[in-house]
């Protein structure tokens, strides 16, 4: 091999080098114990698995959901007052059982055309924090219909923090990822996902009712006995 052949060997193994670096994101984050990372720049890989995909089920009738308990972050051993197909729909989710808490959120909301279905942007589940030193969590969402499906960040996204972002909000993640490719939820199948995963609830198409059950397994939110109200249309 000549000169210009190894220095070129050389530069790739600089550049693959460089790359290993930055994505390895836990060598250049210091933790504190609080959970908080140290003020200086790095980066974070988020969406960095595909999402998993899980069970389908048919889509609901109204009379699936009329009358059926809401709940936010409730106890699985709590939820109460379901219809039956809710309750398959919870029966069918892919809990792995390794966290201290199995929280069901169960909603059924009359989306409105042009509407946003949530408060809007880019966010993860329970915690922005990308460092916290708990057990990462594992989300299982189910959404119904076809107008109103959340939203995913589609490839891995490398987000540059800095010294100003300590816990960041969303619409500075929102600049961050502006213009960046989009996946819709499958419409009544689960989808599994993490911690660094950037999602968002999309602006509704057409008005519609729509079921959306999140269990999530977790070692930081706490069970909240309590029901949200009741569905009626
Ligand atoms: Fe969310």
């Amino acid at each position: 091999m000549g000169l210009v052949g190894l220095q070129l060997r050389w530069n790739l193994i600089i550049v693959v080098t460089n790359l290993r670096e930055l994505l390895n994101v836990d060598n250049r984050v210091k933790c504190l114990a609080n959970g908080a990372y140290n003020y200086e720049n790095f980066f974070v890989q988020f969406n960095e698995k595909a999402l998993e995909l899980g069970p389908k089920l048919r889509q609901p009738r109204i009379e699936d959901l009329r009358g059926c308990s809401m709940f936010k972050y409730a106890p699985l051993d709590y939820i109460h007052g379901l219809t039956p197909y809710v309750k398959k729909v919870i029966g069918h989710a892919p809990i792995v059982g390794n966290h201290k808490y199995v929280l069901v959120d169960v909603k059924i909301s009359k989306v409105q055309k042009g509407r946003w279905s949530c408060l809007r942007g880019w966010h993860c589940d329970v915690t922005m924090n990308p460092v916290r030193p708990e057990r990462p969590e594992k989300h299982h969402l189910f959404v119904s219909g076809h107008n109103c499906l959340t939203e995913f960040v589609k490839h891995p996204s490398l987000i540059q923090f800095d010294d100003k972002i300590r816990y960041p909000n969303k619409s500075w993640i929102d600049d961050q990822l502006e213009g960046c490719s989009v996946i819709e939820v499958p419409s009544c199948q689960y989808v599994t996902y993490g911690r660094r995963t950037l999602h968002r609830g999309p602006k509704a198409k057409e008005d519609e009712i729509r079921l959306l059950v999140r269990i999530t397994e977790t070692d930081i939110i706490l069970p909240i006995k309590k029901t949200i109200g009741k569905f009626y249309d």
